[in-house]
């Protein structure tokens, strides 16, 4: 009992030195180091291991508010059987194994940038036909119009450069192929300097770049600039921010979760959420053309 007291503080205390590097900005770019930190333990989960915020219209629990957002996602990209799909930036595979559950593809590939995610990911879905890759967004590891469909599941808003993803999207699909994405955009509201310090802290630790902290028309000005065709956006944001709160305040009381969770995350997690409250989150599908 007092060595396992003694490793928890150990941990935590590594921790709370990645948290500060991140949220202080001495490492930049580096969303990969987020989710070392994080590991399988800081996260609200009942059984997955999923990373995103949950679509809640009708979920009660987390697991299954992200898998319906995963499902929300592959539906407005039309996704259908014998596809070639790319899971762009899949956190542990979790939307991956669900997506291969759901639909017959020819081909379906889990990239991330997160090595330790990767390695758990490839053990924890050894029985699916997801292939698990290393590798950058900016950089994709694909032949020129090879997907289908890209589905970038709440992963866009890290990429350090997110136009030069947009550009590898373009290339790596195939004519008519479909980028579809679940993120979050800043609002042009007015917040208070102290609100505007916390958004400044939590997008340093979850590593979100400046040039990607503009609003969603701009965002679809650069995907029409690179050549996208605009097919349909939908605001889901009501059933993402308030439930998706409502849901981590009493999460993080359950004593299994808040054992686990670093205590300055289950803070954030139970706090105000100040960057996310002037955000909308919306599912944004957009074409290459024929
Ligand atoms: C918020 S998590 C979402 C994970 C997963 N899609 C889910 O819903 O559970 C963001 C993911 O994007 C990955 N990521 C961040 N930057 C990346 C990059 N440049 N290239 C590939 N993956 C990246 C992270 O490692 C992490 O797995």
């Amino acid at each position: 009992m007092v060595a396992e007291v003694h490793s928890r503080s150990w941990r935590q205390f590594k921790e709370t030195l990645s948290l500060l590097t991140l949220a202080l900005r001495l490492k930049r770019s580096r969303a990969d180091l987020v989710y070392k930190m994080l590991g399988t333990h800081n996260n609200l989960a009942e059984e997955s291991l999923f990373l995103n915020l949950g679509y809640w219209e009708h979920a009660t629990t987390y697991d299954g508010a992200c898998t319906a957002l995963a499902r929300e996602l592959a539906k407005d990209a039309h996704v259908k059987d014998g596809q070639a799909v790319l899971d762009a930036g899949c956190g542990f595979g979790e939307a991956s194994a669900f997506w291969s559950d759901t639909y017959k593809l020819s081909r379906l590939v889990a990239l991330n940038i997160t090595e330790s995610q990767i390695e758990v990911g490839r053990k924890r879905w050894a029985d699916k036909k997801v292939e698990f890759v290393l590798g950058s967004a900016l950089d994709m590891p694909f032949e020129s119009a090879s997907f289908d469909t890209i589905l970038a599941l709440e992963s866009s808003f890290h990429f350090p450069d997110r136009v030069q993803f947009f550009r590898e999207a373009l290339r790596i699909l195939k004519p008519g192929g479909t980028l579809a994405i679940a993120d979050f955009f800043p609002l042009d509201v007015k917040i208070t300097i102290k609100q505007r310090f916390k958004e400044w802290l939590g997008r340093g630790f979850w590593q979100i770049p400046q040039a990607n902290w503009i609003g969603l028309q701009k965002v679809q000005d650069q995907l029409k600039a690179i050549g996208f065709k605009h097919v349909s956006l939908r605001d889901v944001s009501p059933f993402v921010f308030k439930p998706f709160k409502i849901f981590a305040k009493d999460r993080i009381k359950d004593p299994k979760v808040s054992q686990r969770l670093h205590p300055l995350l289950a803070k954030a997690w139970g706090g105000a959420h100040s960057g996310l409250e002037r955000s909308q989150y919306v599912v944004l599908i957009v074409k290459k053309q024929n």
